[in-house]
């Protein structure tokens, strides 16, 4: 079988909301970012994907769907979203929709035939259960399990028109979606190929490893200091999970390719990315693990840790291995949900923020995998200085925030340093195009502020630097498309107890680079085991001036390349 197109791709992920607002409402749309398609089409991506853009009342900023198959008015109509994928195809790109499908919006008219009465034919099409025995219904501690929701709170809403209660794994107006009955999946299958039959090219698929749950819904334990029990192992990767991504792929994706299907996993292993990505077992193409963006957090979700580099090399070596003979890996630093990259491990001082984003850039292109960039993170973007709770927009720091302070005894200062680190907001401010008022993302005034520094760093000062983050990716993007080591090359980690070097060798026939990037504000040597086999080898890619002995300078990445 040949290699998939998508091996050799790159794609670009676009949050709408904060990507380019072309109407004056302070809301990114989608003529917005027709208007701006030829600054991602320069940078060299074979694909874009956009994060929802259909109808939701935006309780989590449109991962919370009211009409599958329509365009939110905040973003435009299908003939603006036809005008759309017409012009990304006009430049050779690709477009994939986000689906979220483990839930919809509780306004869906599905849901609100469900809620609408114990014998609705619908009813079934959620998870509804009544209060816990011997309880009064609606009444604290009457929840028919004990999990608690990510965003805060019970997972369960109480309804009284019939008594019962639905289950929400995300906000209460995200109600679960039960993949048990089969006109559901039929339902969603159905609204899948419509995309399809329109002209998408796959799809980004929202926590798709919470479709399948322990049916029987049992307790979660409970952790130390909190009100709830964790449900994920009941919830997450659960028992028919292969099989509905399998039918999924039968009823929807078969006879359709070139597609792209990624799944967003947050709980998922190296041995079910294995089984998810197998050609032969037809599920989806990649996946998004979350392991890497967890190694700065621990057992007290209201503590910073330090990120260890080896832990990091560990966790991406172990991958690239473990998927390197079956199977496909997605790279990313950052989306929608994580903080700024060049933020959380790398250094955004003045001195340092270009240099360690073209850094951490190289190394995660050069890993064996689809790679992803999130807007902004091609000009260095940063975390946002958010100086009070008023300032966050998101629901999940709202909600964390109100749980925490409210009823768990945290002081607040303390949750918002965490939050002001790790807060998914510091990814959503508005996409920073010029130094004009509102960074040029909008003539209104924005949903969530533009971060101050948009004055230095924006889309039009970096494409005028030779030197910027920005033209260091397409650089590191058009050595993708050109060096099928880049894409097929064997992955070797060196020095992987280094605490400030992350170093690894690609090989693919006889080519093979070597890579070293510096996560320090020192110069450090590296004492390779291989140091004589690389003299005199070619320096294809470097951040500062090329290196004597592999003595690199505070956070620089060198790419050699040699004949074997
Ligand atoms: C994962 C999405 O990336 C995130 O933004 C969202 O809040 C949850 N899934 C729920 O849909």
């Amino acid at each position: 079988m040949d290699n998939p197109w998508w091996h050799r791709a790159v794609v670009y992920q676009i949050y709408p909301r904060s990507f380019a607002d072309a109407d004056g409402d302070g809301m990114g749309d989608l003529r917005g970012i027709i208007a701006r398609l030829d600054h991602i089409a320069a940078l060299g991506v074979d694909v874009i994907w956009l994060s929802p853009i259909c109808t939701s009342p935006q309780d989590d900023n449109g991962y919370d769907i009211s009409d599958y198959q329509d365009i939110d008015p905040l973003f435009g109509t299908l003939a603006d979203f036809d005008e759309l994928l017409a012009a990304v195809h006009d430049r050779g790109m690709r477009l994939v929709m986000d689906l979220v499908v483990n839930h919809s919006s509780d306004e869906h008219a599905w849901f609100q035939q469900s809620r609408a009465a114990l014998n609705s034919p619908k009813r079934d099409w959620y998870w509804w259960r009544p209060a816990r025995a011997g309880m009064e219904p609606g009444t604290p501690g009457a929840e028919p399990n004990n999990w608690g929701s990510v965003f805060g709170g019970s997972a369960w809403e109480y309804d009284p028109a019939t008594g019962e209660y639905y289950l929400h794994i995300f906000s209460r107006k995200q109600p679960d979606l039960n993949w048990e009955n089969s006109e559901v999946r039929e339902a969603v299958y159905a609204m899948m190929n419509w995309w399809l039959d329109r002209g998408v090219d796959g799809f980004r698929m929202d926590v798709i490893d919470h479709i399948s749950k322990d049916t029987s819904l049992p307790d979660g334990a409970v952790p130390q200091g909190s009100l709830y029990g964790v449900g994920a192992p009941h919830y997450m990767n659960g028992p028919r999970n292969h099989e509905f991504l399998h039918e999924m792929h039968e009823r929807v994706f078969a006879g359709r390719e070139p597609l792209l299907t990624v799944a967003e996993m947050p709980g998922v292993t190296i041995d079910e990315a294995i089984r998810y990505t197998d050609p032969a077992r037809r599920e989806v193409d990649m996946v998004f693990q979350f392991e890497h963006v967890f190694v700065d957090r621990g057992p007290d979700p209201w503590l910073l840790y330090p990120l260890r580099l080896p832990v990091l090399k560990g966790i991406l070596g172990r991958w690239q291995a473990g998927l390197a003979d079956v199977g496909w890996n997605s790279l990313y630093w950052n989306n929608h949900d994580q903080p700024r990259v060049v933020s959380r491990y790398g250094d955004d001082s003045p001195e340092f923020r270009v240099r360690s984003a073209k850094m951490l850039g190289a190394i995660l292109h050069l890993h064996r995998g689809t790679p992803y960039v999130y807007q902004g993170e091609e000009l260095g973007m940063t975390n946002a200085p958010f100086a009070s709770i008023a300032d966050f927009r998101d629901i999940e720091a709202l909600g964390h925030f109100a749980q925490a302070t409210e009823h768990e005894g945290h002081a607040p200062e303390d949750v918002l340093t965490v939050l002001r680190a790790r807060g998914r907001d510091n990814a959503r401010t508005p996409m920073q195009w010029d130094d004009s008022p509102q960074a040029g993302f909008t003539s209104g005034t924005p949903w969530l502020a533009v971060n101050p520094n948009y004055t230095d760093i924006n889309a039009a000062a970096a494409a005028a630097d030779p030197d910027s983050v920005y033209h260091f990716y397409r650089k590191l993007i058009a050595l993708r498309h050109e060096e099928p080591v880049v894409v097929y090359g064997d992955f070797t980690m060196l020095l992987p107890d280094h605490e400030q070097l992350y170093a690894f060798t690609r090989r693919h026939d006889d080519v093979e680079l070597l890579v070293i990037g510096n996560f320090s504000g020192e110069r450090v040597r590296a004492d390779l085991p291989s140091a004589e086999a690389w003299a005199g080898a070619e320096l294809v890619v470097s951040n500062a001036p090329a290196p004597t002995d592999f003595d690199l300078e505070p956070w620089q990445v060198v790419i050699y390349r040699r004949r074997a």
